[in-house]
C-alpha cells in the first residue's frame, strides 16, 4: 500500500495541519452559491460566496452553510433577516470573483433582480432559494447558519463547480 506525503506528515505531527486539511477537502467538489441580501440601514445589496450551502431538512425546509467568523459581509446580510441563495451557473466565475472580494463595490458588475422580499437574486443562476435566517451554531472558526427556505425556483443551464481550488463546470473543468 502506498503512503502519500500528506499521510506521512499527519502521522508525524499527530494533528491536522490546516493546509493539509484544505488540500484534502479541495478534492470534494462543491457548488458556488451567492448569499445576498439588503443591508437595512444603507439599503444597499450585500453578499458573499459560499461553497458550503446545502439542504439540511425537508420538514421543516431548512438549508445550512458555514461562514468564517472573520466575514464582514455575513453580519450585513444577516441584519436584513431575509436573503437569497443563488446557485451560480457555469461561466459565472466573474460573479464569483466579484462577490468574494473583500473590498470595493461587489455588485458593480453583477446583474441581479429582486426576490419578492427584495433580496438580490443573481441573473443567470441555475437556482434561487429565498431564505430567512433562524439559527447560528458554533462551528469553530466558522459559524453554522441554519435558514428556513421561504420559496425557490430554478433556471436553465449547468452549475459552476469549485474543485481543487479551481472554478470549472460540471462537464469540463476550466484551466486556472
Ligand atoms: C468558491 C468559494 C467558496 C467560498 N466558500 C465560503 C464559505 O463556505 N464560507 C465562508 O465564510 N467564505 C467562503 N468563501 C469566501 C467568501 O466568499 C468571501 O471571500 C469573503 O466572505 C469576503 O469577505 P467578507 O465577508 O469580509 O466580505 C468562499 C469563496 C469562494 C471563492
Amino acid at each position: 500500500m502506498t503512503t502519500t506525503s500528506t499521510e506521512r506528515s499527519l502521522d508525524r505531527a499527530s494533528r491536522i495541519d490546516q493546509t493539509d486539511f484544505r488540500h484534502v477537502m479541495s478534492h470534494l467538489p462543491t457548488g458556488v452559491v451567492a448569499v445576498t441580501g439588503v443591508e437595512p440601514v444603507t439599503e444597499q445589496p450585500v453578499g458573499m460566496i459560499v461553497g458550503t450551502f446545502q439542504s439540511l431538512s425537508l420538514d421543516p425546509p431548512l438549508a445550512t452553510f458555514s461562514v468564517a467568523r472573520t466575514s464582514t459581509s455575513w453580519p450585513k446580510v444577516r441584519s436584513g433577516g431575509r436573503f437569497s441563495a443563488s446557485v451560480l451557473a457555469e461561466g459565472q466565475d466573474g460573479v464569483c470573483r466579484s462577490l468574494s472580494r473583500k473590498s470595493g463595490d461587489k455588485f458593480a458588475d453583477v446583474a441581479w433582480h429582486a426576490s419578492p422580499d427584495g433580496s438580490p437574486r443573481i441573473d443567470g443562476a441555475v437556482a434561487w432559494i429565498d431564505c430567512e435566517q433562524v439559527q447560528e451554531l458554533d462551528g469553530g472558526d466558522h459559524v453554522i447558519v441554519i435558514a428556513r427556505v421561504l420559496r425557490m425556483s430554478t433556471g436553465p443551464g449547468e452549475p459552476l463547480v469549485f474543485h481543487k481550488g479551481r472554478l470549472g463546470s460540471y462537464r469540463d473543468p476550466i484551466a486556472a
